[in-house]
């Protein structure tokens, strides 16, 4: 059979996705350790070419947990600093490991390590950040069981506020169409994504999109918002400042939310910037949660991908 990667969020489909979210579930309910075999014998690398604290604790600790070893790999330290190209080092890394956690920049890069004989997962990219959104749509899932709600994410409002050019609201546009969701993208001018991608999820109904923050929040089940400058762009932090001001995810925001809103933040933020510390510390933020759910997440992709089962 052929291998299977996961760099976006239509690499699953819908059932398959259900899938892997049921599998988070029952493994996040189980002890620590109970599975501290399944993946004996292999491992899996997580090469990171950006700075990551969350990607790469979840991934080392869940292939740990797994039974696996984790082999991190960053681009300091590696021959990648010294321009060995991803096509060799993808053919390396496939020869001693099962699989391969890439954080990287450009599509070009990550579609370079899928050429490894093995499955790789995007950990991260400039145009998504697949792993996150996937667990995020956990998350949500997961607080609507939690308030007695067992019906999912389809048909809700999930609204995306801020920097919406970024990989994590271009990774939930993908994913609304494919989970039957409604996605409200609210952000300044010049900052939505690329008008391909969005013509691709209007044309299936499931995005509205706004140059109004408060109107982006209005009936959302979901407030989402990440960083103004995304790693890579730190040359612009300050002209996005200035684009962003007022932009800022706030109880004036989420006023207009529907009551049981929750609000996520795939983290680190910036506090006083795209979220205030009220906001994000406050009762409807459930971004530790978000944090958590990465590692169980990940875990049931991982076994997904490499066709393990559990007894
Ligand atoms: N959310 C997330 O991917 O965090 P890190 O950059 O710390 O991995
Ligand atoms: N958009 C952010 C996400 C960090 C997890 C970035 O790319 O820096």
């Amino acid at each position: 059979m052929a291998k299977r990667d996961y760099l976006k969020m239509t690499d699953m489909t819908l059932a398959e996705a259900h899938r892997v979210l049921r599998l988070a579930t029952r493994l996040k309910e189980e002890p620590k350790g109970r599975r501290a075999t399944l993946l004996a014998g292999r491992s899996v690398a997580v090469v990171l070419e950006k700075a990551s604290t969350r990607t790469r604790v979840s991934f080392e600790v869940g292939i740990a947990q797994l039974g696996a070893h984790p082999v991190v790999l960053s681009t300091q330290g590696s021959q990648l600093a010294r321009g060995e190209p991803i096509r060799d080092t993808a053919r390396v890394l496939a020869r001693y490991c099962d699989a391969i956690a890439f954080r990287t920049s450009t599509t070009a890069r990550l579609l370079e390590m899928a050429q490894a004989s093995v499955p790789v997962i995007n950990a991260l990219s400039d145009d998504g950040h697949p792993v996150q959104v996937l667990s995020d749509i956990f998350t949500i899932e997961e607080a609507l069981a939690a308030a007695g709600d067992r019906s999912g994410i389809a048909g809700r409002r999930v609204a995306f506020i801020g920097d919406c050019s970024s990989n994590m609201a271009r990774s939930w546009l993908e994913a609304a169409p494919l989970f039957g969701f409604h996605l409200v993208l609210a952000a300044p001018k010049g900052y939505m994504p690329p008008a391909d991608e969005v013509e691709r999820a209007r044309a299936t109904g499931h995005v509205t999109l706004t140059s109004d923050p408060r109107e982006g929040a209005a009936g959302a089940d979901v407030v989402n918002t990440d960083v103004w400058a995304s790693m890579g762009q730190e040359g612009e932090a300050e002209r996005r400042r200035a684009a962003f001001a007022g932009w800022t995810v706030n109880a004036g925001v989420m006023q207009k939310a529907a009551p049981h809103a929750v609000v996520l933040h795939c983290l680190p933020a910036h506090r006083g910037e795209e979220i205030d510390d009220e906001t994000l510390e406050g009762p409807r933020s459930r971004v530790w949660d978000q944090a958590e759910n990465r590692l169980h997440v990940q875990k049931a992709l991982m076994l997904w991908l490499l066709g393990v089962e559990l007894a």
